[in-house]
């Protein structure tokens, strides 16, 4: 298999394949889902819920990111992994300025990301462009974006009414003009998803609650697992049940997210 890149992921966007993208927080886990065909691998800040026990994505440092990133890029490295690995920048690392988020995500790059992702639109396009033009790839996320968790007022579904569609469809345009190359949609519903996915040709969409018709699909790698410390998400499906591996669970969610069986958008989504 050959490693995938960003005219990879392109080519598979053209061929009407659905993209395959799971985190992974550690070597182990990572070698084990690039072996059962996930083509993305994200190390996300969840690991501050997932990993340390924090009670949300807050908490987590630019350096907690850099040391999973690390790890999970030396698992890859050592079973000849052909995942695309994606790494999120930590509430705090990108804020600040367009400076401090190119050292940020420098740090990441180091530990061995091929794209670093942020939260949020409006203010964050100035930024993505900056890093993309010195040759940061960017992964933008819109929806429920956990790191304002508290300015949001909890985890619920983003862009339900149409100002807030219209506002969110804006944001994501000006990501994809900025240059962001992927955009994870998180919690919004459906049919809005679906739409900006249509509209975004080059940019592309990667859904979490937001049904089908997205280019790819994300969840959180324990979640899917069936391993929560709190309340599963309604979006979420156990691929444990029935798989008899962990192995087995992962090749049956790349299955389903290729064949278009998950999400079920009565099941997964608004
Ligand atoms: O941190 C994370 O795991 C994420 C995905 C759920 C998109 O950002
Ligand atoms: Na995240």
């Amino acid at each position: 298999r050959r490693p995938i890149s960003l005219p990879r992921l392109a080519q598979m966007r053209a061929a009407g394949e659905k993209i395959a993208m799971l985190t992974a927080y550690d070597a182990t886990f990572a070698a084990v889902a690039d072996a059962a065909g996930v083509e993305c691998i994200l190390v996300g800040d969840s690991l501050g819920m997932v990993c340390q026990g924090l009670p949300s994505t807050v908490g987590v440092s630019l350096d907690d990111m850099a040391y999973h990133t690390a790890s999970v890029a030396r698992g890859l490295h050592r079973v000849q992994g052909t995942a695309w690995l994606v790494a999120d920048l930590p509430y705090g690392s990108y804020g600040e300025s367009r400076e401090q988020a190119l050292r940020s995500a420098c740090q990441l790059m180091q530990a061995g990301a091929h794209m670093v992702k942020l939260e949020g639109g409006g203010w964050t396009a100035p930024t993505v462009q900056f890093l993309v033009e010195r040759g940061v790839p960017v992964c933008a996320h819109l929806g429920l974006t956990p790191q304002t968790v508290h300015a949001l007022g909890g985890y619920r579904v983003q862009g339900r009414e149409g100002v807030a569609a219209q506002q969110l469809r804006r944001q994501a345009r000006e990501l994809q003009d900025a240059g962001a190359a992927m955009l994870v949609l998180e919690m919004v519903p459906a049919a809005l998803a679906a739409e900006l996915t249509a509209e975004l040709a080059h940019c592309h969409t990667i859904g979490i609650g937001a049904g089908r018709g997205t280019a790819g699909q994300v969840l959180v790698l324990h979640d899917m697992l069936g391993m929560n410390l709190g309340r599963m998400p309604r979006f979420v499906r156990d691929f444990m049940q029935g798989a008899g591996s962990v192995r087995g669970a992962i090749e049956a969610y790349v299955r389903a997210v290729k064949d278009g069986s998950f999400p079920d958008d009565q099941l997964h989504a608004w």
